[in-house]
């Protein structure tokens, strides 16, 4: 799935600068940008509100930027609709709404192979061989799927047009631990098959252990960037971003058992 024209390690997606938002007068981004290379895990975290979600519309083409460049493989995406993005080779899968609750599993990935008819069942069963369960459920409505299979069906979804960079916003928001680490483990085989990854997550721990490069959003802005496992160590992004500090060290007690001011 890897494009030919890019080494493994070149930028495939870079946002810069973003500025943009929902109308004109207040802007949500303010300046935000990131790098995906070639066969990345990048992961983006931050508070509720800091703009994640708006990022990977404004990267989709699905929010205005006013200001500030997206690029995938050199071509500028900043003004393309989602169709033409899709067709450069990148799927977004987003936070809510990511399947078609009345069509069936077999349905939604139709609709998701749309853009090229002429290899759909063939894709359709490399998804479900790649998400068994799909294959299982695929008469099943998708409203009716448990969060796990939902996810693994908006993932199946946007994988059916065969994208270089997949762009997905809260995937495991919602669900059971144990369905946490089957979206993450298939995240991590979806990269393993050349894709680049770039994640939005609340389970910020687990999703930068994964991650070659990481960043803090708050505000709209970059608060702070780095190797995955450099933001992991970082004591002001443990403290701040990660609930404690960083691993090593033992968790911070609340508040109220914390030693009385003299
Ligand atoms: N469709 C919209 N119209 C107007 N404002 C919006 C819209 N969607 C989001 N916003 C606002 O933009 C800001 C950033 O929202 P966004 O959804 O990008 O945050 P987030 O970082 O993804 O948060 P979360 O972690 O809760 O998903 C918030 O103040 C939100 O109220
Ligand atoms: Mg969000």
């Amino acid at each position: 799935m890897s494009d030919p024209t890019t080494a493994p390690g070149e930028p495939v997606l870079v946002a810069s600068g973003l500025v943009g938002g929902y109308v004109e007068e207040a802007d949500i981004l303010r300046g935000c940008s990131l790098t995906a290379s070639d066969g990345e895990v990048v992961v983006v975290i931050g508070p509720n509100g800091a703009g994640k979600s708006t990022l990977a519309k404004a990267i989709f083409g699905l929010v205005r930027v006013r200001e500030g460049t997206v690029t995938l493989r050199g071509h500028d995406i900043t003004s393309a609709a989602p169709h033409e993005v899709t067709a450069r080779g990148m799927s977004y899968v987003p936070q809510v709404a990511n399947v078609f609750g009345s069509l069936s599993v077999q349905e939604n990935l139709e609709v998701g192979g749309i853009l090229d008819r002429g290899s759909i069942r063939e894709r359709m069963d490399r998804m479900m061989t790649l998400f068994p369960r799909l294959r299982e459920r695929r008469r099943q409505r998708a409203g009716t799927l448990s969060g796990g299979e939902r996810q693994m069906l908006a993932m199946a979804r946007a994988l059916m047009p065969d994208p270089s960079v997949l762009l997905l916003d809260e995937p495991s928001a919602g669900l059971a631990p144990r369905a946490v680490g089957e979206v993450f483990d298939t995240v991590a085989e979806i990269n393993e098959a050349g894709v680049t990854i770039v994640m939005i997550e609340q389970n910020a721990r687990r999703a930068l252990a994964l991650a070659d490069r990481g960043y803090v959003l708050e505000g709209g802005q970059n608060r702070f960037e780095g190797a995955g496992d450099a933001l992991l160590t970082d004591p002001q992004v443990a403290e701040l971003y990660l609930g404690g500090t960083t691993s090593g060290g033992r968790p911070e007690p609340p508040p109220r058992e914390r030693a009385a001011p003299s």
